[in-house]
């Protein structure tokens, strides 16, 4: 939905690139709008000099890493294994708990990061439930699509099959909320960068870089009321005070969570 990147950057590939792998480069330069530049024999680190471009975005054969300085980012279903695990040995999940999501259902995730969230909730989702997620970063976005997509080998076949059914988009929930219709998802869901940050988080850590770093309104939560049918979801640190600042008054968590969940439920 946003054309134009501000994220100064070029794309390139590893230094035995094949076709697919060019492919792949051009793909990512029509959703980022950043440059692809050929290789030759050069080091990122030559590349990076050459062009002055603070994120270099590499095709390898099996993944794409955007290096910004010393972080690397790239995409991992982390957490979200792990989580689906759980779930299937009939554990409770904590953010599903806040969400109450049911099989069947729409999930608009409005800050979708790496994807892990929106991962487990389109597990939980099922085949006939939707999960689309927004993402203001060009960079980010498009290397997780490219990753959903994937059918990361590892993972077992419901989780590759959960991610695929993660619809991308580009998108600034600040401008795109105020272009849907109301009650159009069940859920609306938020887990923006903390104001107090957890850095023992090394996927965030990568992510934060490139991240949109804006804090939460009054207004974007007023419009994602609008646009629920069901609950708001918002995600922060257990010793934020965002959630009481956009007036949130229900709160989930587990007791030894580091996070907690605020939850304006609107019909059930
Ligand atoms: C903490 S991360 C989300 C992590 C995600 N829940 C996960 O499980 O991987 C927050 C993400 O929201 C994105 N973001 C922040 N403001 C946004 C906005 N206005 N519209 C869309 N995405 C936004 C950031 O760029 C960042 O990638």
């Amino acid at each position: 939905m946003i054309k134009e990147s501000k994220w100064p950057g070029i794309i390139t590939t590893s230094l035995e690139a094949r076709k697919e792998h060019w492919d792949l480069a051009e793909k990512i330069s029509i959703d980022t709008g950043l440059p692809v530049v050929a290789r030759g024999k050069k080091t990122i680190k030559e590349l990076s000099e050459e062009w002055q471009a603070e994120h270099i975005i590499v095709v390898k054969a099996q993944k794409v890493i955007c290096i910004t300085g010393a972080t690397e980012l790239f995409f991992h279903p982390s957490m979200a294994v792990l989580r689906i695990k759980e779930i299937r040995s009939g554990k409770n999940d904590t953010m599903i708990n806040a969400m109450n999501l049911k099989p069947g259902e729409k999930l608009l995730d409005c800050t979708l990061g790496l994807g892990v969230d929106a991962i487990v909730a389109s597990y939980v989702l099922g085949k006939d439930g939707l999960v689309v997620g927004w993402e203001s970063s060009p960079i980010v976005a498009s290397i997780v699509r490219i990753g959903l997509n994937s059918g990361y080998k590892q993972t077992k076949k419901v989780v590759q099959e959960a991610m695929k059914r993660i619809v991308v988009e580009h998108a600034d929930h600040r401008e795109a909320l105020n272009t849907l219709p109301a009650n159009c998802f069940d859920v609306v869901y938020f887990d923006p960068m903390f104001r107090r940050p957890h850095h023992k988080s090394s996927a965030v850590n990568a992510l934060r870089p490139l991240a949109d770093n804006r804090f939460l309104t009054t207004e974007v939560i007023a419009s994602a009321i609008r646009v629920a049918r069901r609950r708001v979801v918002v995600k922060d640190n257990k010793m934020g005070s965002e959630l009481v600042r956009l007036g949130f008054n229900r709160f989930e968590g587990g007791k030894h969570s580091r996070v907690v969940y605020g939850v304006m439920i609107k019909e059930e």
